[in-house]
């Protein structure tokens, strides 16, 4: 799983690590926003929440993580984005491997960075309508401005990508996520990034962090 703030590069770094070990990528964050495009009950509760800065109730989130565990394309290992966010959900994370899986959590992989980059990345971040392939304007800018290099959609500023509401987020991870790490730690499977570097050279990181474990 990845921890972390608000654009420590979970998704970026999840999405290749998922990509290149042919590991199913659980993103929350893409799930809640991927319903609230389709106007479903979840998603229409979730936006509102998500563009305040907030967190989905926990009840909500553990339900959509035990119907994911249960997708067959989770048998061959998965990597979670966004998921756990509180010490509860962690909790409830553990109970649901163990029914449903019969296995534990390899690694928690922690990346962070200073607040004013975290801000930075969140503002020059945009995500494609279409595909939902995310580019930065500073880091990984598309080819032609505002349109996707993979499918030629429309590039869009998150909701809560302002720079008030990614403070808040950063509060509410401080307050709610950041013990989470202290949990995955206290197990002994707690593995530190530095999310500052290039994206290369965390992934190199990462990899290099993660040895051992992969395919075990
Ligand atoms: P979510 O979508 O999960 O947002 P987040 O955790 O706040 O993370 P971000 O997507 O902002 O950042 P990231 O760390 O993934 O960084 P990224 O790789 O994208 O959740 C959104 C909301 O949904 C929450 O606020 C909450 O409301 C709700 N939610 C989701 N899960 C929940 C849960 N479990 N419980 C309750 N509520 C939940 O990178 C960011 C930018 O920086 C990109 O533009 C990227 O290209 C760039 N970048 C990445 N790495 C680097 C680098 N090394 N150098 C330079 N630029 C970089």
């Amino acid at each position: 799983m990845m921890l972390g703030p608000p654009g420590a590069g979970k998704g970026t770094q999840a999405r290749r690590l998922a990509d290149d070990l042919g590991l199913l990528h659980i993103a929350t964050g893409d799930i809640l926003r991927q319903a609230a495009a389709a106007d479903t009950d979840l998603g229409r509760q979730a936006a509102a929440i998500m563009s305040q800065g907030g967190l989905v109730p926990d009840a909500v989130m553990i339900g959509l993580i035990a119907e994911r565990l249960g997708d067959p394309a989770a048998t061959g290992g998965f990597v979670l984005d966004g998921f756990p966010r509180t010490v509860e959900q962690a909790q409830a994370l553990d109970e649901l491997m163990r029914e449903q899986t019969g296995r534990e959590i390899d690694a928690a992989v922690y990346l962070d960075a200073p607040e004013e980059e975290l801000v930075r990345r969140s503002a020059s971040r945009r995500v494609c309508r279409g595909c939902g392939a995310n580019y930065n304007l500073i880091s990984s800018p598309p080819r032609r401005e505002s349109i996707c290099d993979a499918c030629g959609g429309g590039l869009y500023l998150r909701d809560d990508d302002r720079e008030g509401t990614v403070r808040r987020r950063l509060a509410v991870y401080r307050d709610l996520t950041h013990p989470v790490t202290a949990y995955y730690d206290a197990r002994g499977c707690l593995r530190r990034v530095d999310g500052l570097a290039p994206p290369d050279q965390v992934y190199q990181d990462l990899r290099r962090q993660l040895a051992g474990l992969e395919r075990a």
